[in-house]
């Protein structure tokens, strides 16, 4: 059934087709519809950063940034749903076009450059959903606040998002947002984890809960810088880390109609980089920390893949694009299959 949607889906310009499939499915999560549309993923509960996910395949952050369509996108079968990225301010992000399809690499080229409606309107909307599940909140920087002050727009989404997420991520590494893959690195990086660490342990207090706090990485660092990162995260007492955002590079979509386009790249190209930075994580963190490994999973069998490399968690945005629905089952299936160690 997903084919035939996705032809229609498909006739619209990107954006658009964004737009109305976000309508349907909040629209289906309100009424309850959603779960009777798609045969719903084996139970397979697993315990992470002290959270439980009814299963270990979640929604990546960027599909719903304003958190209109929770409800939907649980009832789709996803074992969590992470919403964002969210600004302190509302902004519009950069002139369209700014959403490319490379359907022959099972590809998306974006630039959005964080649209969305402000963390108030985002909290709004949490407060409106019905769901009960693990409900992740991505947050980053506007704009126009500068690089040097980029702390404290995360302090301002920490702050106010605290008491509704059960976990929240630091977006370091959109290619879209000038400057602001500039702060994965050395002293910015430091500045950044320890204040937010401590502001943490702040609102821990005032709120009577720790709400687990994880970092979001590029895949287009060297293997050094990547493990850097990862000593950053232990010394500092980060609870997780996400792998990957989108990629600068176009290997695998040369050539192809959009390729050229300015953004960062994601779906089937960036698979094996993507996968490439868990294992490096993996390697160094030793289970220090868990890994939530996004990039590239167009086949359950990729889940799989993440899972086997060191992840404890895997999401997915562009292959729900091209596959729908049912590759959450795929993924959930694949990693079910697993050998327990
Ligand atoms: C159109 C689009 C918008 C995105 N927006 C965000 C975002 O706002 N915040 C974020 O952390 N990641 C964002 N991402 C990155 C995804 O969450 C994910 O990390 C990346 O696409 C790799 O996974 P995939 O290959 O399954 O798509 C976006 C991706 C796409 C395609």
């Amino acid at each position: 059934m997903y084919d035939l949607a996705r032809a229609l889906l498909f006739q619209l310009s990107p954006e658009t087709s964004h737009e109305l499939s976000i309508d349907l499915i909040g629209a289906g999560g309100r009424l309850g519809l959603n779960g009777l549309l798609c045969k719903a993923p084996v139970s397979l509960p697993v315990r992470v950063m002290g959270l439980e996910f009814a299963n270990p395949v979640g929604l990546a952050a960027g599909l719903d940034k304003n958190g209109d369509a929770i409800d939907g996108f649980a009832q789709l079968g996803f074992g969590f749903v992470e919403i964002g990225t969210v600004t302190p301010r509302a902004q519009p992000g950069n002139p369209k076009p700014r959403l490319f399809r490379l359907p022959e690499a099972s590809a998306i080229i974006n630039r959005m450059g964080f649209n969305n409606l402000g963390v108030d309107h985002l909290l709004a909307r949490v407060q409106a959903a019905k769901y009960k599940g693990v409900l992740g909140i991505n947050i980053g920087k506007n704009f126009d606040t500068p690089v040097e002050r980029a702390v404290d727009d995360y302090l301002i989404c920490l702050d106010k998002v605290y008491g509704h997420a059960s976990y929240v991520t630091v977006n370091v590494s959109s290619p879209n947002t000038p400057g602001l893959r500039s702060l994965q690195f050395g002293d910015s990086l430091k500045q950044l984890l320890e204040a937010l660490r401590q502001r943490q342990e702040d609102l821990a207090v005032q709120h009577g809960k720790r709400v687990p706090l994880a970092i979001k990485i590029a895949p287009d660092m060297t293997d050094e810088e990547t493990v850097q990162v990862a000593q950053a995260l232990v010394e500092t007492g980060m609870d997780a880390v996400i792998a990957t955002n989108t990629t600068l590079g176009r290997e695998g979509v040369e050539g192809l109609p959009f390729a050229e386009e300015a953004g960062g790249l994601s779906g089937a190209p960036v698979l094996d980089k993507s996968t490439h930075t868990v294992k490096v994580l993996a390697g160094e963190l030793k289970g220090r920390l868990p890994i939530i490994a996004v990039g590239g999973i167009t086949e359950g069998a990729h889940a799989a893949q993440k899972i086997a490399a060191g992840a404890s968690l895997v999401q997915i945005y562009s292959g729900f694009i091209y596959k729908g629905p049912a590759l959450i089952r795929e993924a959930v299936d694949a990693i079910a299959a697993l050998p327990k160690n």
